[in-house]
């Protein structure tokens, strides 16, 4: 994206070396939410992007998806919908399996949360390996929920995460 306030939402993300492990150079958002600019740039580029979109449900996933979806949902008239680790919605669930680097984790989403033939947008604060918003895609689409764009502030480009979301496009505001 060429916008004169990516730099600004750039540098408020603070990249913490070997967490939580040796190796990973973590990328806090936390310190672009204390920015409160920044933080506001970053929810209007996508406002901008999604508002005539005709999107009916942002479904933002645990944990970082649930900061950055909200106020995007609440800006283009959308529902929220929360997709979230295995055992912590109360009522009935779908859910999807994915791949970490070692083993498998679970995405859950409530039944009836959706309905077939809306259109949802996916927002995640960062996309390494894809695998977590491949497994969201599939949820949704499990249910016929047209999916019309994943969106991150973050994307790691060399783990190409994007290969793995076949023809979704996807929209992120930092590299
Ligand atoms: C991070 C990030 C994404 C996911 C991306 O979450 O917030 O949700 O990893 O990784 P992928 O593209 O390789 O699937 P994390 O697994 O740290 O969980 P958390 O948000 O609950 O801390």
């Amino acid at each position: 994206v060429k916008d004169a306030r990516i730099a600004g939402i750039s540098s408020a993300i603070r990249v913490i070396p070997d967490f939580p492990k040796s190796g990973i150079m973590f990328q806090d958002i936390t310190t672009l939410l204390l920015d409160t600019k920044a933080f506001k740039d970053t929810i209007d580029l996508f406002v901008e992007r999604y508002k005539d979109k005709n999107i009916s449900v942002v479904a933002g996933i645990e944990a970082r998806g649930f900061i950055f979806g909200p106020p995007i949902a609440l800006a283009i008239g959308a529902k929220f919908v929360p997709m979230r680790k295995p055992k912590k919605l109360p009522g009935e669930v779908i859910s999807e399996e994915y791949s970490l680097e070692y083993g498998t984790d679970k995405m859950e989403m409530h039944v009836g949360a959706v309905e077939a033939g809306e259109r949802a947008l996916v927002v995640d604060d960062l996309i390494a390996t894809g695998g977590t918003l491949n497994a969201a895609i599939r949820l949704l689409e499990r249910v016929e929920v047209e999916v019309v764009e994943c969106a991150c502030v973050i994307e790691l480009p060399e783990l190409k995460g994007r290969e793995r979301l076949g023809d979704k496009p996807l929209f992120v505001l930092v590299n």
